[in-house]
């Protein structure tokens, strides 16, 4: 007689195997500011993401599992909110089975999604979160960019030894890890270079602010030469608008934070002149770099900032090590991340103990509306 019990096992076996050759689908996910008060980080960020992709898919996708197959890219809006980040991330780990996750880009929507990613296993690599904390929730964690210790000292040592700057103030967001990073890191090295800190102003959520004119105020009295406002863009620009308008006149600083057409659409005349450090120059004359931006030119009809660059970076971060472990295994994938080394479009990466690639930032300056590169800083 026919008995079914005995085919389980063989059937068992053959079911596994066509299932290790079976097709497995690469889907990445991107977790981004797409509207909100960052939104421009967002729009930056996918397409650079979307271009490292169709590259890709252009020359046939990936070998996994001996089948080259394309990438799918799925992006969350994640509203320039941690909660909504959560979400979005919960929601491409459970429901799209991203084998891994290209975000979170402002440094508290990181901190928010980088604990979900490290117990799902799923590696991140925040392409532009900078503060310095994100990748220590775990050897899941990766960046593309470089941390605020550096960024900030990088601010310092230019207002202190190229303008001269000896009264630095300060205005941040006290209720935002990136601002508070950047402000503590500049407080320390310009104290450190020999420089005072006269003023030292923080006002709660930039996205609803209108108002900095009472922190201005107490800045002024205090005489400074020198400002220092590593927030994002839409407040810094309001905030040298009304700088200006009380009569306070002098070099301003940022962070990577003002890398925005709206830093100039807000700001016009009043942001002219002032200085920021950041990743990415699309006027650098590196190979490697003219391509891209031609190739990000020919795609979208516009420059790419440092939010698409570093995108991009994060991207092929991510489909290199697919690349070169061949599988979506968890463990092998985060060890090929880990022992990745690449020529990105924002310098090369290599990973430090910490997840952290060392590499230099640029000094760019606002002229006539316009981004001109000022100077590079190596990593110390
Ligand atoms: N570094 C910012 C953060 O951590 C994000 C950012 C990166 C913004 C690059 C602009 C350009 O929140």
């Amino acid at each position: 007689m026919y008995d079914p019990r005995k085919i389980i096992v063989p059937v068992g076996i053959a079911l596994a195997l066509v299932s290790c050759a079976k097709k497995q689908e690469i889907v990445i996910g991107g977790v981004f500011p797409l509207s909100g008060n960052a939104a421009t980080f967002g729009q930056s960020s996918k397409q650079g993401m979307q271009l490292a992709v169709d590259q890709v898919n252009a020359r046939g996708g990936i070998l996994v599992n001996g089948i080259k197959e394309p990438v799918r890219a799925l992006y969350e809006d994640d509203e320039g909110q941690p909660e909504k980040a959560n979400n979005a991330c919960q929601k491409l780990i459970s429901r799209d089975n991203v084998c891994a996750i290209n975000g979170a880009v402002m440094s508290k929507n990181s901190l928010a999604i980088a604990p979900i990613c490290q117990s799902a296993r799923v590696p991140m690599v925040s392409p532009a979160s900078t503060n310095i904390k994100v990748t220590e929730a775990g050897d899941y964690i990766f960046r593309a960019c470089f941390i605020d210790p550096f960024q900030g000292a990088v601010m310092a040592r230019y207002a202190y030894h190229q303008l001269g700057a000896r009264r630095a103030a300060i205005i941040f967001d006290n209720g935002n890890d990136y601002n508070k990073g950047l402000a503590e890191v500049f407080k320390q090295k310009f104290t450190q270079f020999g420089g005072t800190i006269v003023a030292d102003e923080a006002f709660t959520d930039e996205a609803n602010t209108v108002d900095f004119k009472a922190q201005l105020t107490s800045i002024k009295a205090a005489k400074p030469d020198f400002l220092y406002c590593p927030n994002y863009y839409a407040a810094d620009a309001v905030i040298m608008k009304q700088a200006h308008e009380i009569g306070l006149v002098l070099p301003v600083g940022g962070g990577d934070g003002w890398d925005s057409p709206e830093l100039v659409a807000i700001g016009k005349a009043d942001v002219e002149g002032a200085v920021f450090s950041n990743h990415f120059s699309k006027d650098d004359t590196a190979a490697v770099v003219r391509n891209f931006v031609s190739e990000y030119r020919t795609t979208f009809g516009a420059d790419p900032d440092a939010l698409a660059s570093l995108a991009y970076d994060a991207a092929s971060i991510i489909m290199t090590a697919i690349g070169q472990c061949a599988t979506l295994q968890p463990e092998k994938l985060r060890d090929a991340i880990k022992g990745l080394s690449l020529k990105g479009v924002t310098g090369a990466i290599t990973f430090d103990q910490k997840r952290n690639p060392i590499k230099s930032a640029v000094i760019l300056k606002i002229q006539n509306g316009r981004q001109v590169y000022v100077t590079t800083v190596a990593p110390e």
